[in-house]
Formats: C-alpha cells, sequence, structure tokens
C-alpha cells in the first residue's frame, strides 16, 4: 500500500474563499481590485519595502494572475484552485519574513485563503527526534497554519542525505500531499540560500514541482541599506544628525566585507547598538536639560565608536 493520505481536518469547506461574498460579481479588473482591496496592500508594499525591484514586479504578476483568475471563474473558466506555493531565495535580512506576511494579505484579500496568518517555522517544528514523533508534529503544524501560509525556514534542513532514515523525509512526505490536497486553503513557502535550495529541489523533485512561484530576493546595495535605516530609525523616532547619516555609510561600507554580514537585519542590528550608545553618552551628562531633538538624534560619534572602525587608518575622533 502507498504511504496514507495525510489531510488535514477543517478546511473541508466547500470552495473556502472570499472573505464576504460580493452583491454583484465583478466583471472588470477594477471590480475585483475595489472589491478585494488588494491594491492597498501592493501599495503599502511598494511604499514600506525600499528596493527589492524584482521582488514586486514578481508579486504584482502573481496578484493580476489571481484577479484574472477569478474573472474568469465567473464564466466557468477555472479549472481548479491554482497552484501557489512559493519559493523565497535569498541571504539573510533581504526581507523574506516580511514579504511572505504581504504575501500572505494578498491571498486572503483575494480569497484565496480564509485567514491569512503566517506560521512561521524551521526544521526543528516539524521533524521529531524518535520515531513516531515526525508525524504528529508535522500534522499539528499544518493544522495551525490551514487557512494561510505556512513559510518554512531553511527549507532544506528537511533533507538529510547523509542520514540514511532521517525523520524528515517523513515530514516531507506528509507536506507533499497536504500540498497537493489542501492547495485551496493552504499556501506553502519554502525560503532559504539559493544554490541551497536548488540543491534541495534537484533531491527532491516532488518538491520541486509543487512550487509554482520562485522569487529570487537580491542583496540590497548601500544607498538601499541606507535609506533602510533613515526608515527604521523614523519608525522609532530616531533620527541621524548632521553627519551621522555620512559616518552609517562608511560603516555600511566596512560592514558589508566582514562575515555574517545579513543585508537590513544587519543594519538594525547596528542600529540599535548606536542606540545604546546615543543612551550612554546622554546619560553621562546629568545636568544638561534635554530636549526632544536631542534625544531622537544618532550623533556620528555614536556611530564612529562601532568595533567596524577598530584597527583603520581613520584619523582618530
Ligand atoms: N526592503 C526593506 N525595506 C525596509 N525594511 C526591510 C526591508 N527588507 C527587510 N527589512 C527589515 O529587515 C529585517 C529583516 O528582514 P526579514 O524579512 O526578516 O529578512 P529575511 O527573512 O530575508 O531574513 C526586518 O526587520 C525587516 O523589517
Ligand atoms: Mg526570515
Amino acid at each position: 500500500m502507498n504511504a496514507p493520505l495525510y489531510s488535514i481536518p477543517g478546511s473541508a469547506a466547500p470552495t473556502a474563499a472570499a472573505p464576504a461574498p460580493p452583491a454583484e460579481p465583478a466583471r472588470t479588473v477594477a471590480a475585483v481590485l475595489a472589491q478585494s482591496q488588494v491594491e492597498s496592500v501592493m501599495d503599502e508594499l511598494d511604499r514600506d519595502l525600499i528596493g527589492l525591484a524584482p521582488v514586486k514586479s514578481r508579486i504584482r504578476d502573481i496578484a493580476a494572475l489571481l484577479v484574472i483568475d477569478k474573472l474568469r471563474a465567473q464564466h466557468g473558466l477555472a479549472a481548479h484552485a491554482p497552484s501557489l506555493h512559493m519559493c523565497f531565495t535569498g541571504n539573510p535580512g533581504t526581507g523574506k519574513t516580511t514579504v511572505a506576511l504581504r504575501m500572505a494579505q494578498i491571498l486572503h484579500r483575494l480569497g484565496y485563503v480564509r485567514k491569512g496568518h503566517v506560521v512561521s517555522v524551521t526544521r526543528d517544528d516539524l521533524v521529531g527526534q524518535y520515531i513516531g514523533h515526525t508525524a504528529p508534529k508535522t500534522k499539528e503544524v499544518l493544522k495551525k497554519a490551514m487557512g494561510g501560509v505556512l513559510f518554512i525556514d531553511e527549507a532544506y534542513y528537511l533533507y538529510r542525505p547523509e542520514n540514511e532514515r532521517d525523520y524528515g523525509q517523513e515530514a516531507i512526505e506528509i507536506l507533499l500531499q497536504v500540498m497537493e490536497n489542501n492547495r485551496d486553503d493552504l499556501v506553502v513557502i519554502l525560503a532559504g540560500y539559493k544554490d541551497r535550495m536548488d540543491t534541495f529541489f534537484q533531491s527532491n523533485p516532488g518538491m520541486s514541482s509543487r512550487i509554482a512561484h520562485h522569487l529570487d530576493f537580491p542583496d540590497y546595495s548601500t544607498p538601499e541599506l541606507l535609506q533602510i535605516s533613515d526608515r527604521m530609525l523614523e519608525a522609532t523616532h530616531y533620527r541621524f544628525g548632521a553627519e551621522a547619516r555620512v559616518a552609517f555609510d562608511s560603516y555600511l561600507q566596512r560592514r558589508i566585507a566582514q562575515p555574517h554580514f545579513a543585508n537590513a537585519r544587519s543594519v538594525r542590528n547596528a542600529l540599535d547598538r548606536a542606540r545604546l550608545r546615543q543612551a550612554s553618552r546622554l546619560y553621562a551628562d546629568r545636568d544638561s536639560p534635554l530636549s526632544a531633538e536631542d534625544l531622537s538624534t544618532i550623533a556620528a560619534s555614536d556611530i564612529l565608536a562601532s568595533r567596524v572602525f577598530a584597527n583603520t587608518e581613520r584619523d582618530a575622533p
């Protein structure tokens, strides 16, 4: 006999779909966009996320496909739920998790998933340590993800060819069945480094054939990272003082060349440390009154005190 067929209960609702049934079926692209309010999510994505031009254009393509699919369905032209499983590849901190959240919103607004939440997991959430532990673990995760997006970070760790009977294989088999049987109510996004994902797909053709959309997230340029840092500071009511932005620019140029650089995540961490230094600097002088401007300004010295500037020919501050 074949492996048992897994299908996750609670998702059997007949064509689980649209947020609210519209009074009149949409006949135009504009009507679908207006009814679903999906355009505001896409505009937000364009506005809030710096760079990522290839990713944004792929998302527009996918949204167009889904909108047209809705119009086709009204003419009885759609055969069955389109395959929406995706793969997001790119280095750490390139925005994969952030975009997955937006993608879930888009899918939800267009009625392709009931709830639009994202369940984010890694191998350890799916694979057990002992025989018999993996299937219940994987099924529990799938149950939580139903009606939304299951985001599997570093998905290739599910496959360990060096270990003959690795339990990861069992998780993969369950995922494959659910990705096929529950595709009208669950979208799986696999994420990770591009080269490792390619290798994973070569050894797992079943998984590869179920992924309809591959989005590759490029590394950010230094100017993009600077814009991202402006956004991050703005969001927390901080800003760069005179010279500080230039200092952060040279910080980034050095940091990019170092090991473990993680794009926008490294920017976030560097800004956290700059805020700590700013606080220590302000704290040191107990008697000066501090204006709102003092309290919200990151000074060049808060950046230049970073370890990244140690051991270079820079003039002493
Ligand atoms: N294009 C972008 N514009 C603004 N902030 C970004 C952008 N990309 C990533 N970030 C921020 O950087 C951090 C890391 O992003 P994340 O989505 O977790 O990356 P990944 O999942 O690829 O490792 C998050 O705080 C996110 O908000
Ligand atoms: Mg991530």
